[in-house]
């Protein structure tokens, strides 16, 4: 087999070399293409285009696999919890016995804020989105490390990455309970990362919080199935971001900002707001199928779609699971999840779904076990910021441990007016 691709451009041949990943993934590098014949490559949404190479997570998205450093979420999502799928994914390997106990020690360690932070929860609006809340103090904390924020010094980056992890799930529980008007409840040093952070959210100074293990696991599982998925949109960006070379904080601050919007990780939100309106305008599921499908109704199908699977999403498999089990030990019975399971057998079966390849993703049905948990809908984004958030730092210490250093710079081709004169005011129509 070849190992060059070539590409001929009036009548000019150019030869491309070949790169192929470790599960014999294949790609041309253009990387010289421009230099050698003023042509650049377009690739609208970058559906083809590679960014990096990466050791982290393997998708293949016809097969509905998903794997962090080899390891398929099905099997960290029921022998792991997220502190060692975290650890995982950013130093490379699952740790030993020590490893891991000083990574939690260090998670509950850092877990506080600045007391002055907590004085920035009383500026924001109760109405506030907690995913605006969230990124500005994600990037707020770099104020606190003016010291450490050099991201080419290993022992910078290795003096913020567990502070990160540690006090985000604390602002992230914080900006629940300040538009809840409640006190904030301070973290627990012996409480594992999950378990404080359901005491942060639903304890109250009046009474002690009593630890669900069944809560634990779930929000252990819903963490883990959302700590990576490759070059996605946010990070994407984390990437873009840290190739100026700007600090951790700032990097993932602006993955927050690309998360939150509805076609990526805004999505949780919308199902379960799509699935309450269903609910309560008793709309038949018929309906909502044929507005999916009209192009012109500006509806999609929230929570169906996935730019790289072409099959089901293995993460909606596990949630799908994991949300029966939940509800049943709970005992709670949600209309949402019953018309969950009749949007997607219809939607399953219905031609135009089957031909675009278009299944669950893995916001499809999270929203209904943050729903079982207490968790309110437009925190459920944040949920998603706080499983990822391994992942952005995986790529963004990845992206700074090898590579040439270059900032991220897409090009265009440009496409309004040539040169024309300058109209003076009096002359403009
Ligand atoms: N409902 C109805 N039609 C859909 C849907 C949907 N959810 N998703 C895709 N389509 C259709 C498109 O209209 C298009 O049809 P066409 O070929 O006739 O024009 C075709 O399927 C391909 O869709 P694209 O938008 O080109 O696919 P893309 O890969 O760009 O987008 C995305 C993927 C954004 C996830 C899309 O499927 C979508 O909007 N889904 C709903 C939002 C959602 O659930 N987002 C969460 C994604 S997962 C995550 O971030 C965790």
């Amino acid at each position: 087999m070849s190992d060059q691709g070539e590409i001929i451009l009036e009548g000019k041949s150019y030869k491309l070399p070949v790169i192929e990943g470790s599960e014999k993934e294949k790609a041309v590098d253009i990387s010289k293409l421009r230099q050698d014949s003023g042509y650049i490559t377009i690739d609208s949404g970058y559906g083809n285009t590679g960014a990096c190479k990466s050791a982290i997570t393997f998708i293949d998205g016809d097969k509905g696999i998903l794997r962090y450093r080899g390891i398929p979420i099905e099997v960290l999502a029921e022998k792991s919890d997220f502190v060692e799928t975290s650890y995982l994914l950013m130093y490379g390997n699952l740790p030993n016995r020590a490893q891991r106990e000083e990574f939690r020690n260090q998670l509950s360690g850092h877990s506080m804020i600045h007391e002055g932070m907590i004085k920035f929860f009383d500026g924001y609006p109760t109405t506030a989105h907690p995913m605006a809340t969230l990124s500005s103090m994600v990037c707020s904390l770099s104020a606190y490390y003016p010291e450490h924020l050099d991201p080419k010094d290993k022992t910078h980056v290795n003096h913020l990455v567990p502070r990160l992890l540690a006090k985000m799930k604390t602002i992230a529980a914080y900006s629940y309970k300040k538009a809840k008007g409640q006190p904030v409840i301070y973290p627990k040093t012996d409480l594992d990362y999950c378990s404080n952070f359901l005491r942060m959210m639903f304890g109250t100074p009046a009474e002690e919080y009593k630890i669900d293990p069944l809560m634990v696991k779930a929000l252990n599982v819903l963490l883990i199935l959302h700590a990576d998925h490759e070059q996605n949109c946010s990070t994407s960006t984390v990437r873009l971001v840290g190739s100026s070379d700007a600090n951790l904080f700032a990097s993932v601050a602006a993955g927050i900002c690309a998360l939150w919007g509805p076609k990526h990780g805004g999505a949780n939100q919308e199902v379960v707001e799509m699935l309450q309106l269903i609910e309560r305008e008793k709309i038949p599921v018929k309906e909502i199928i044929r507005r999916a499908k009209d192009k012109n109704s500006g509806f999609r199908l929230m929570g169906f779609g996935h730019r790289v699977y072409k099959n089901f999403d293995p993460r909606a498999r596990v949630i799908k699971v994991y949300s029966d089990k939940l509800l049943a030990n709970m005992g709670i019975k949600d209309p949402l999840l019953d018309i969950a399971k009749e949007l997607e057998e219809a939607a399953l079966q219905d031609d135009f779904f089957k031909e675009r390849k278009l299944y669950p993703n893995v916001d499809f049905y999270s929203g209904v076990i943050y729903r079982a948990m207490g968790i309110p809908t437009d925190m459920f984004t944040v949920m998603f910021a706080l499983g990822r958030l391994p992942g952005w730092i995986a790529h963004w210490m990845e992206m700074h441990s090898e590579g040439d250093g270059r900032i991220g710079r897409p090009r265009q081709i440009y496409s309004g007016e040539t040169e024309r004169p300058y109209v003076p005011m009096d002359q403009r129509k």
